[in-house]
């Protein structure tokens, strides 16, 4: 028996890193999981990962940037896998460069998917929670929220992702819906991967668990927030970072 038997969850961008993390922990504990990410393959790779835990994996590929394209993926998930209990709104990238230098394509790109996304997955799902009484959001933010040297774009798609949260909370906790946000501090992913190594050590010296997180770690965080042990948890922010602060 597990703490989500039953339950279907859709996690976007989960692919690999966090959000495949994430998928995994969710099927470990009885979740059927709908793996989203750009292209087919790693979908698939992901969903078979799923499996293997005895789980059941379905695959949604689609941009979560594009508002259409996210409406028909929830209405193509709903119609051939069932009702979405749990939304995990995890799809990310990073377009890092000093404000003075950034470019509008670097800004709009970074807002499209790690802000809109989240509007367009929650525009779609929403008031199907509503009519059914009943979910579980999780939004994907981060801790650079609060500002960060280089991430101009990333810290205000960030800030806008606990902003929609808490705003999200207030609108649907009376539907039986919670809507919480997590901030992970510094996940060995590929997206952190292709800081240079001086930079990498400088962070994890700043985490005083003394080691980078995994995507487990936060799987894990997310498994919880998505059961009912974490039903009066609502427009919470959750820092999942080994103590570091920025
Ligand atoms: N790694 C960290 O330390 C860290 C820290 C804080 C927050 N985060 C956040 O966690 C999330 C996952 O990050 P990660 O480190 O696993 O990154 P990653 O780059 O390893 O994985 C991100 C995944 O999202 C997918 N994706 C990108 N754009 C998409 C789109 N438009 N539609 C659907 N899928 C898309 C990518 O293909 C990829 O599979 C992101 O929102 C990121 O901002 C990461």
């Amino acid at each position: 028996m597990g703490r989500l038997d039953g339950k279907l969850a859709l996690v976007t961008g989960a692919g690999r890193g966090i959000g495949r993390g994430i998928a995994l922990e969710l099927a470990r504990e009885g979740a059927q999981v709908v793996v989203n990410d750009l292209g087919a393959e790693d979908c698939e790779k992901t969903a078979e990962a799923v499996r293997a835990l005895k789980a059941d994996a379905y695959t949604a590929p689609a941009n979560v940037s594009r508002f259409d394209e996210v409406d028909r993926m929830v209405e193509h998930i709903e119609k051939m896998f069932g009702p979405v209990s749990i939304l995990v709104n995890n799809a990310g990238i990073n377009r890092d460069r000093r404000l003075v230098k950034m470019s509008e394509a670097e800004w709009d790109e970074v807002i499209a998917v790690d802000l809109k996304s989240q509007f367009n997955t929650l525009r779609a799902l929403a008031p199907r929670m509503v009519e059914r009484g009943y979910g579980r959001i999780v939004n994907v933010s981060s801790m650079s929220w609060q500002g960060n040297f280089g991430q101009a774009n990333y810290a205000a798609a960030k800030a806008g992702v606990i902003g929609l949260t808490k705003t999200a909370c207030r609108e649907l906790a009376a539907s039986g819906i919670t809507v919480n946000a997590i901030c992970p501090g510094f996940i060995d992913t590929e997206m952190t991967r292709s800081v240079p190594e001086k930079v990498w050590d400088i962070m994890v010296k700043k985490i005083p668990a003394g080691r980078v997180g995994t995507p487990e770690d936060v799987g894990r965080v997310v498994a919880f927030l998505a059961s009912d042990d974490a039903a009066y948890v609502n427009g919470e922010v959750i820092n999942i970072s080994g103590g570091m602060v920025l």
